[in-house]
């Protein structure tokens, strides 16, 4: 830990970083995507949910790696960048959209890319309601827009239920000369996270492909057995791809967070991935002891300054733990703060004014899109120096 964390420290410095940086170490993410690719099984595809790792280098590397063109895209400004970023892609939207939201993005494209939209994205449909005012949307564009129904296998964000309302959603689509059935996407995250007490999780396992099931042969009463066998079958996320042994129900799985592993994903289900990101960030300030403002005029109510490393960092308030050098935590007496936040240190620390502190992300969406560069470290030196899309989370 402490012979990496030095290479890091002396990769940032001769880069010439001096500011809170995002790293992404290039070993640890190609070995990620290999792990996530052997869990796979046979004829998977696999799915990069953007969101969570939101780069365009970055998924323009994992597309090459994992040998895939399908990305999970979450609103609308992502998606247009990502036409242009990965112009080969499929687009499945992760969420619904508005389709007011939908209709900007037409506007914002040139008629040609337009055309080449329509052919690219999937919109999320969780509502017939919504599947109408999309049916509208193509009428006038003139494009055909390709559908993907969510459907709601348990985890209860809304979505279409298997039964009468994917019923109804089903046979409006399949009278529409506007929309084409693309897919159907049944996320199930909380099948590894609820409790196995009393059999709960796993009657909730069965239950997501029980559910999942019957919506494939409520599509087979309006589409050929063909078109739903090959069509978009999309579920899972980190927490749940290697759960799944055969692409019986889903042909494709979704995952972003686990390639970078941050700490919301220490799960047993992703034993064998690595953490991969960083945020590294000057240590401005350094004092041997920890000392609280005006303790000294205090008249005994608050305590001398104790024994121990107090550090200002540059920036800070991320949603990150500090991991190097060991020992570090923010203080309740400090609080927080985004500009020069107080870690406080064991006795002795190893760190220099200037040397970089590394803190470990708790999750990547929003981390990612804090930092205006993203230095790759390839083992040995900062290799390239990315930038995030300008979206929000
Ligand atoms: C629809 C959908 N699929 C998949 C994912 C999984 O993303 P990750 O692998 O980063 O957890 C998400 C995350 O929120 C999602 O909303």
């Amino acid at each position: 830990m402490q012979a990496y964390f030095a290479k890091l420290q002396k990769a940032l410095g001769a880069a010439g970083l001096a500011e809170p940086v995002l790293l992404i170490d290039r070993r640890k993410l190609d070995e990620n995507i290999k792990q996530l690719k052997h869990m796979l099984p046979r004829n998977m595809a696999y799915r990069i949910v953007a969101k969570s790792l939101p780069c365009a280098p970055l998924l323009a590397h994992i597309a090459k790696a994992a040998k895939t063109d399908r990305v999970m895209s979450f609103n609308r400004e992502m998606s247009r960048q990502l036409l242009t970023a990965l112009p080969r892609a499929d687009q499945l939207l992760g969420k619904p959209l508005p389709v007011a939201a939908a209709a900007d993005l037409f506007d914002a494209l040139p008629a040609v890319k337009g055309k080449q939209a329509a052919k690219r994205i999937q919109w999320l449909i969780d509502t017939p309601q919504r599947l109408k005012q999309y049916e509208a949307l193509a009428k006038k564009l003139g494009l055909k827009l390709r559908i993907n129904f969510e459907v709601d296998v348990g985890l209860h964000r809304g979505g279409l239920m298997p039964g009468d309302t994917l019923e109804t959603a089903l046979r409006f689509l399949a009278a529409s000369e506007h929309l084409i059935l693309a897919g159907y996407l049944g996320y199930e995250p909380h099948l590894t996270k609820i409790p196995t007490l009393d059999g709960w999780r796993s009657r909730a396992k069965k239950g997501a492909q029980k559910a999942y099931g019957q919506a494939l042969r409520q599509g087979r009463a309006h589409f050929s057995a063909a078109h739903i066998e090959t069509m978009v079958r999309n579920m899972a996320g980190s927490p749940t791809f290697g759960l799944y042994k055969n692409t019986e129900l889903a042909n494709e799985l979704a995952a972003g967070s686990a390639l970078v592993k941050p700490s919301d994903f220490d799960m047993p289900i992703l034993k064998d991935f690595e953490a991969a990101a960083f945020i590294a960030t000057p240590a401005l300030k350094i004092s041997d002891e920890l000392a609280i403002a005006a303790w000294e005029y205090g008249e005994n109510i608050v305590g001398r300054p104790q024994k121990g490393t107090g550090i200002f960092i540059h920036g800070g308030y991320w949603m990150a733990n500090p991991i190097w050098p060991k020992g570090l935590k923010t203080s309740p007496l400090f609080g927080r703060s985004s500009n020069q936040e107080f870690l406080e240190g064991p006795k002795k620390t190893p760190l220099k004014v200037d040397d970089f502190v590394f803190l470990r992300p708790t999750q990547s969406e929003a981390i990612f899109l804090q930092f205006p560069k993203i230095a790759i470290f390839d083992g040995r030196r900062i290799c390239d120096i990315w930038q995030p899309l300008s979206v929000s989370a």
